[in-house]
């Protein structure tokens, strides 16, 4: 699989910390003294919960070695561990905060992840996740347009591209059977983000929501023609604004439950 690439990830550092700082503001723990980041990427959520709760010992998790090489690398204050989350983590002893910025859409049966991160909780402990919402993206629908274009279609099939996320009505049951129904808090939030340039949203999904294309395409060729024909797909749909920039609305969901 290809590894993601943490600087062009970081070029939009500030429009993906965004949530996790909402995220972070629905957290009632006064005192926290373990907090488990899944997902962490290059450490800018971990960061962003560092400066919320500076006392507590803090462990960003990811399974990309070029993310948690770049998290080490800027927050050397801070623990980062190579690890699927998907496996059992049970190893890591008990938090008081579970969270995840943008992370588990890409980790199938929420159900079974949703449970054992709860596992991971001491009792009052909060689970805190941050999920986006696609379906509504201009862009994401231009890519799935793209995707029955013959010429990529035949390297598609039989591929998990689609994020694995699920409907609110889906995550409240697995919360409300594993958490203090009265102490579930879900929501959505559409971010508009003014982009410099129409480039900018291509660049934001090479970043991220592209890598698994590219990952089956192999080939630089029909990775450098989707790339052309997606940017001509962006342009129908994304229009400057009078001052040049370009609004780019991506909706998150986000999840917020106290065991
Ligand atoms: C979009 S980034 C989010 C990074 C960061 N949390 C943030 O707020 O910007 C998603 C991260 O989830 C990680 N990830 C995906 N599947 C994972 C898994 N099974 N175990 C651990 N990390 C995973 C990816 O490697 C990537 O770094």
């Amino acid at each position: 699989m290809l590894d993601w690439n943490p600087d062009l990830y970081l070029k939009f550092e500030k429009e993906r910390t965004l949530p996790a700082k909402d995220l972070i503001s629905r957290i009632e723990v006064i005192n926290p003294k373990r907090i488990l980041d899944v997902g962490c990427g290059s450490g800018n959520s971990t960061h962003a919960l560092k400066k919320r709760w500076p006392n507590a010992e803090i462990i960003g998790l990811d399974n990309s070695v070029a993310m948690i090489e770049k998290a080490r690398t800027l927050y050397d204050n801070t623990k980062f561990i190579l690890q699927d989350a998907s496996k059992d983590l049970s190893s890591l002893g008990k938090f008081d905060i579970v969270f995840s910025n943008a992370a588990i859409q890409r980790i199938p049966n929420h159900d079974v992840l949703i449970k054992s991160l709860q596992n991971l909780l001491n009792d009052n402990g909060i689970l805190a996740i941050q999920l986006p919402l696609v379906d509504e993206v201009k862009a994401q629908q231009a890519l799935y347009e793209l995707e029955h274009v013959k010429k990529y279609k035949q390297y598609l099939d039989g591929k998990s591209i689609r994020f694995n996320t699920k409907s609110t009505e889906y995550y409240y049951d697995i919360l409300s059977s594993l958490f203090k129904p009265e102490s579930i808090y879900i929501w959505s939030t559409t971010y508009t983000h003014a982009m410099d340039s129409l480039d900018d949203i291509l660049k934001w999904y090479e970043s991220t929501t592209l890598v698994p294309y590219f990952d089956a395409f192999q080939d630089d060729e029909v990775i450098s023609n989707f790339k052309n024909n997606f940017y001509i797909k962006l342009k129908n749909v994304y229009f400057p604004r009078p001052n040049g920039s370009v609004l780019f609305n991506y909706e998150r969901l986000f999840l917020v439950a106290s065991k």
